[in-house]
């Protein structure tokens, strides 16, 4: 299995704590059958300096790396970011502007998923959809392809589920989360998750996890979930071949 969605880097954002922390989630995620991850660290928050922050990030990343060889945990770590692209709330608050987030990809302040033309984006979670879809079409227009963080957790995603449909036409691929799916973030997130697999319309199945104890990095249980739901076929593309895809900048699978 592959993880496109984890916050193993340590000390640079609300995952991993530090280096013990990381090489402990390294090592969970290991023993249930993820070679490879992709490092998705929050990268571009407000009020940061996307540069000296990417400087760390790439520090931290080494640092990992250097731990996982020493304690010889076979897991291969990729660069990426989570990309914040902001919202605008039901009363019209605006909170980050698109154009900031292309700027960054093009000029090399942000980071794709290992390099590859796919991003990793994710909105505030009570944004309007409207503002997804424009996002999501101005990074397509400038030849990226989206891939869309969990979105079963937005709110205006749970209100109105078939807008998933027209993200999935578009070409953005939707990245669901384990512990979504496990009914982790309570059961209207459950139920959405589910939906967007029943669809067909999930291109990957990721853990985000930000700590070796609560929001975990094994990938096992989501892996029998899918198999026992879905059938293993869906198991397969979800959590092993399109992630492998998009780690190595390939076209994906289509889900439906
Ligand atoms: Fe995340």
């Amino acid at each position: 299995m592959i993880d496109l969605h984890i916050h193993i880097v340590p000390g640079i954002d609300d995952g991993a704590d530090n280096l013990e922390d990381a090489l402990e989630m390294a090592a969970a995620a290991s023993d249930s059958g993820v070679r490879a991850a992709a490092a998705s660290s929050h990268a571009n928050l407000p009020g940061r300096d996307p540069l000296a922050w990417k400087q760390r990030y790439r520090d931290r990343l080494e640092l990992l790396r250097a731990g996982l060889k020493k304690e010889g945990i076979p897991l291969e770590v990729y660069p990426a970011m989570e990309l914040f692209a902001g919202g605008i709330s039901p009363e019209g608050r605006r909170v980050f502007a698109a154009a900031e987030l292309e700027q960054g990809l093009d000029e090399g302040s942000l980071l794709t998923i290992n390099g590859s033309r796919y991003p990793l984006v994710e909105f505030a979670f009570d944004t309007v959809s409207d503002h997804i879809e424009q996002t999501l079409k101005r990074l397509i227009k400038a030849g990226y392809v989206p891939v869309l963080a969990h979105p079963e957790r937005y709110r205006c995603v749970r209100r109105r589920p078939d807008i998933l449909y027209r993200y999935e036409q578009m070409g953005v691929i939707l990245q669901v989360n384990k512990g979504s799916i496990l009914g982790e973030f309570g059961e209207r997130v459950r139920k959405a998750a589910h939906w967007i697999l029943r669809q067909r319309l999930a291109g990957a199945v990721a853990s985000d996890a930000h700590d070796p104890l609560l929001r975990t990095p094994d990938l096992e249980e989501v892996w029998d979930a899918l198999d026992f739901h879905y059938g293993t076929g869906c198991a397969e593309l979800l959590l092993s071949e399109n992630p492998c895809r998009i780690l190595h900048n390939k076209r994906i699978i289509p889900p439906r």
